[in-house]
């Protein structure tokens, strides 16, 4: 008798499981992916709702007591006993590029301020590394240490990818690249990974960007991305909102970067920690072009009294942030299915 077992889901998609898969491999194996990052049960971006069928866990899926009550799973943590039916958004066919397995070196190590590190990382000549801009890839050090970081450019320049780095106290990976990486480390990398990238639903659309920390790295290759597709592709609007507790967050000059480009692009910089009055007279004058305001970054952009009907939210940086983004965005109207995130789930350390 055959293990496979059929995944059918409200999109009208149906993909196979094979014997020993988790339902989000079996999706991403038939380029059905449903949304995910970690892979490992801990970001929650895969969960969809059964309709019909069992599953079974493989791992521990942290879901609230209603979520379960409701029928809700980690589809990187289960794997189907029957056919199923489940409710996994707007699902649709996108190839994911392969994930690769290769040793990369350090290129260059450059510091974009106190505490945010830009690693260049040379990839080997025979490498070919084809990723959607916004996706992810993780990180072995010589250390054996492993954690996953966003692309932060829309492409590979010259063989060399970028990737920034937050400088964590204590954290054991963020101690190998402050204090003992150097160029020409060998480390391994294993990616593309996850599914925060554009999707083709964003025509005449107004798209809005939300970042904290180093999650303006993959915002930063969304934004590159954009400045090349077409005008008839193009969204109606493009906002940023960049969140920071201090002014020195805020560690990329996206405003020059992308002032004199031909994309309009409103970016705005907001402090949740620094009460604008309590800024230094210096910092105010560093910062005197940039937009400044105050609050957190999903209360920002309902300030600006958006369309949620026609609005899209992508979404990265600290779990925290993108919960209370995307339980108070739905709340106020947008379509839950318009919401896209990557939380910063073990680079942190
Ligand atoms: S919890 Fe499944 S992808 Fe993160």
């Amino acid at each position: 008798m055959s293990n496979k077992k059929i995944i059918s889901t409200t999109s009208g998609i149906s993909f196979e499981q094979q014997e020993g898969q988790t339902i989000l491999d079996a999706s991403i194996e038939a380029a059905s992916p449903i949304n995910h990052s970690c892979r490992s049960g801990r970001c929650g971006f895969c969960k969809v709702k059964v309709l019909s069928g069992e599953t079974l866990a493989y791992r521990q899926e942290e879901l609230s007591p209603q979520e379960i009550k409701d029928n809700y799973i980690l589809t990187c943590a289960r794997t189907a006993q029957s056919n199923i039916k489940i409710d996994a958004g707007n699902l649709s066919k996108i190839t994911l590029p392969k994930s690769l397995t290769f040793p990369c070196g350090i290129a260059a190590l450059t510091l974009l301020s106190n505490n945010v590190l830009k690693v260049t990382l040379r990839l080997p000549l025979i490498v070919r590394l084809d990723y959607l801009p916004g996706q992810y890839i993780d990180i072995t050090s010589p250390n054996n240490i492993c954690r996953s970081y966003s692309l932060a450019t829309a492409k590979v320049n010259e063989q060399t990818i970028e990737i920034h780095i937050r400088k964590i106290e204590e954290g054991v990976m963020s101690n190998y690249w402050f204090n003992q990486a150097k160029v020409n480390d060998l480390l391994t990398l294993q990616g593309p990974k996850g599914t925060f990238f554009l999707r083709d639903d964003i025509v005449q659309q107004d798209i809005y960007f939300l970042a904290t920390g180093t999650g303006i790295a993959p915002i930063n290759a969304l934004l590159e991305t954009l400045e090349y597709l077409p005008e008839s592709e193009l969204p109606h609007s493009i906002t940023v909102i960049w969140g920071g507790r201090k002014v020195e967050d805020f560690y990329l000059d996206l405003i020059k970067k992308f002032s004199n480009r031909a994309l309009k692009i409103n970016i705005i910089y907001t402090l949740s920690a620094t009460p604008l009055n309590q800024l230094s007279t210096t910092t105010l004058t560093q910062y005197k072009e940039t937009p400044y305001t105050q609050g957190y970054v999903q209360k920002v952009l309902l300030r600006l009294q958006p369309n949620l009907a026609k609005s899209r939210v992508y979404a990265c940086g600290s779990t925290l942030m993108i919960n209370a983004a995307q339980k108070l965005l739905i709340e106020k109207g947008l379509d839950e299915k318009h919401f896209l995130a990557d939380a910063f789930v073990n680079s942190a350390s």
